[in-house]
């Protein structure tokens, strides 16, 4: 995969690095860019939380147009509901034993909607059972396997799956799938096109069984403007809203929409031909997808390779005659997946035109 150039980001002074740095024009464009894409397919959109994890993000994706809100976990569901989003889908297999029956039959009191994903019928005995006390239910979207071959039925079984669910006293509001397989390069068409396939075939499944598939929900950041089409009524994208080096290398989103890099300080240049960051795996993560060489992308040296990164130290390797930094140098990183680098961080600094103007929260980090 060839090297793309990564525009520069302007950090603000005085920063105590290393610390994930927001462009908060960039972010309100992406924002803006994905709702009025979805608006113009007339389709829903339902931004996932766990890129962001921070409820002014969740509260700008609303106010241009989201009809709710996607998480993972319950605890990203506890912060946005009791913040007063109120409709939220977590789209995972939830798995209702306690403490977390009790934790969704507390969400369930709470105003607004509450949907889940279900994937096999032992899963929603255990949801039926765990909420038999609280005389509530969530809703529940039948997940199906449209090639990522994680979670998910095929998609003609869903209706069978759909009646079971229905039978223990649940109320199914359709199906929804997620093409992670478009994570390769020259992959997401095909990825979208499998989920547009596998959810007509799904909501076919559950008709023929008798149930209606209101909400038709697909969802990643490599496929969500191609699979927002046919049957499909929502999108569920997140890393859109950021973007980071993976979606720029895969060509889900320019190097000019990407809102966050972390922002970090140049602490060693004793060994020749690299450089030194303090953003280690505690601040950047490990992910690094097989195809993609290094552990982010610096900007301002986009020739250096951070080649190797240990809990503290990123080890960036630069050719010979390329630029190099100085000891003491604040240098943007553009991280490779961005969704896990808000996760390691307890707050983002917000910046318009290089200044800092706020800081946000990350919210229910991890679980
Ligand atoms: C079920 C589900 N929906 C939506 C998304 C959002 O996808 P992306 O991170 O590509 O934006 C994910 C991401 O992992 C997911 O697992």
């Amino acid at each position: 995969v060839s090297v793309k150039p990564c525009r520069r980001f302007a950090l603000p002074a005085g920063l105590d690095t290393p610390v994930p740095v927001v462009d908060i024009e960039v972010l309100d464009a992406n924002v803006g860019r994905m709702a009025a894409a979805m608006k113009a397919r007339g389709v829903a959109l339902r931004p996932h939380f766990k890129t962001p994890r921070m409820l002014e993000v969740a509260r700008r994706q609303l106010d241009a147009g989201a009809v709710g809100i996607t998480c993972a976990t319950i605890g990203e569901a506890e912060a946005l509901m009791a913040s007063g989003v109120g409709d939220v889908f977590i789209a995972y297999p939830v798995w209702a034993s306690e403490p977390k029956a009790a934790r969704l039959a507390r969400l369930l009191d709470l105003p607004g909607k509450l949907t889940v994903g279900i994937d096999s019928l032992v899963a929603a005995r255990q949801l039926a059972n765990g909420l038999a006390g609280c005389g509530r239910s969530p809703a529940v979207l039948v997940e199906v396997d449209s090639g990522d071959l994680r979670t998910g039925v095929r998609p003609e079984r869903a209706g069978e799956l759909a009646r079971g669910v229905i039978e223990l006293g649940l109320v199914v509001d359709g199906v929804f799938t997620h093409g992670g397989h478009g994570y390769e390069p020259d992959c997401s068409d095909e990825a979208a096109d499998d989920e547009v396939r596998s959810l007509e075939a799904a909501a076919a499944s559950l008709r023929n069984s008798g149930v209606q598939a209101s909400v038709v929900s697909a969802g990643s950041t490599p496929t969500a403007l191609r699979s927002a089409r046919g049957a499909v009524t929502e999108e569920r994208p997140g890393t859109y809203v950021f973007g980071d080096w993976q979606q720029v290398m895969l060509g889900s989103c320019r190097s000019d929409d990407v809102a966050l890099v972390v922002a970090s300080t140049v602490v060693s240049m004793s060994v020749a031909g690299q450089f030194v960051i303090d953003a280690g795996a505690k601040a950047l993560s490990r992910d690094r997808p097989l195809w993609l060489n290094g552990h982010g992308c610096l900007p301002s040296y986009p020739q250096a390779v951070i080649s190797r990164i240990f809990d503290h130290h990123a080890v960036c390797q630069v050719p010979p005659g390329s630029a190099m930094p100085a000891e003491g140098d604040v240098v943007a990183v553009v991280p490779n997946h961005v969704c896990p680098v808000v996760n390691l961080a307890r707050n983002v600094v917000v910046t318009r035109n290089g200044e800092a103007i706020a800081r946000w929260d990350v919210v229910a980090r991890s679980i």
